[in-house]
């Protein structure tokens, strides 16, 4: 960033999300301009023509793509999307992708191509995904997971880690520029010690129910997952979660030269302001 952070406005897709919003706060809290585009400001990564009025103007964009990185229709919207943004000026892209998913490569390639001064952040699983989003609902209403996790290791990392990272490498000029960066927590769990640590947050008794992969799907086909998406994420637990990310990364060092937050303090505080009470 030539700009000065203080004169800069960062455009944050996926504002009202778990990442998005997040790093619309520690943009803001960094003295940052936010101007969040979702579907209630009237950007739709579904609609090119909704995207000029989004970017018009702004120095900087965070890009996350819903529902997955990797998902079929991933690569050519943000590669477009990277265009226009290019085309407007708006140069410094970060995109938010996915730690050991091979499907999201052609996506980081689509940002790379199109010329931004680019940084990629591979995240590991987000601690948030326990409390936000389609598992919290079992855990608060019957105190049971049902995931197909098996009895793999996934170095959870913190969402708001995600946000300070992604907000001190916009403030970092062009050091992080051309960069992957890969981040996760500080420690390796399993699903089933995840939600035993949930368990001691709250005080209630979880379990954790080991699925297939394609038990799971129909579990999701039953809420009323489109089939194809099912499909989709059916083929990516399978190969997201057999052991090859259970590893550590250290993406939050190396940008913020602290320890990512444990996933025990991310139950605590997500247990206090009532993520998992009936
Ligand atoms: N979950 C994980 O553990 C994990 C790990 C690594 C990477 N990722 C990646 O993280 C990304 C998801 O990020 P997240 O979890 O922060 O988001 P999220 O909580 O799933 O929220 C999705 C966001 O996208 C917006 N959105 C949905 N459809 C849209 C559309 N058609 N046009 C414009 N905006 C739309 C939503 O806003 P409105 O509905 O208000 O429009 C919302 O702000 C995915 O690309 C996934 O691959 C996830």
């Amino acid at each position: 960033m030539t700009q000065n952070s203080q004169d800069m406005t960062l455009v944050v897709t996926g504002a009202t999300g778990r990442t998005g919003s997040r790093v619309a706060e520690a943009a803001r809290a960094a003295g940052l301009t936010v101007r969040p585009a979702t579907r209630a400001q009237g950007f739709d990564w579904g609609d090119r023509s909704t995207w000029a009025d989004a970017l018009r103007g702004a120095a900087a964009a965070y890009l996350v793509y819903p529902t997955d990185v990797g998902s079929p229709e991933a690569a050519r919207a943000v590669g477009l999307l990277a265009h226009e943004a290019m085309g407007l000026g708006v140069r410094r892209l970060v995109l938010l992708s996915s730690r050991g998913e091979e499907l999201a490569r052609p996506t980081e390639e689509a940002l790379r191509e199109s010329g931004a001064d680019w940084t990629v952040v591979r995240a590991a699983w987000f601690a948030q995904n326990f409390s936000e989003g389609p598992l919290v609902e079992g855990l608060r209403e019957r105190g049971e997971l049902v995931f197909p996790g098996g009895e793999v290791r996934e170095p959870f990392v913190d969402v708001r880690d995600i946000a300070d990272v992604v907000v001190a490498v916009l403030a970092a000029s062009d050091r992080y520029i051309g960069q992957a960066l890969t981040v996760s927590g500080p420690r390796l769990l399993t699903f089933g010690e995840a939600v035993a640590e949930i368990a001691t947050a709250t005080g209630r008794p979880m379990t954790y129910r080991p699925v297939s992969p394609r038990q799971y799907g129909d579990h999701l086909a039953g809420f009323g997952v489109p089939p194809e998406e099912v499909e989709f994420l059916v083929d990516l637990f399978e190969t997201l979660l057999d052991g090859r990310n259970a590893y550590l990364s250290d993406g939050v060092q190396q940008v913020l030269g602290r320890e990512p937050r444990d996933f025990a303090e991310y139950a605590r505080e997500a247990a206090g302001a009532g993520a998992w009470k009936v």
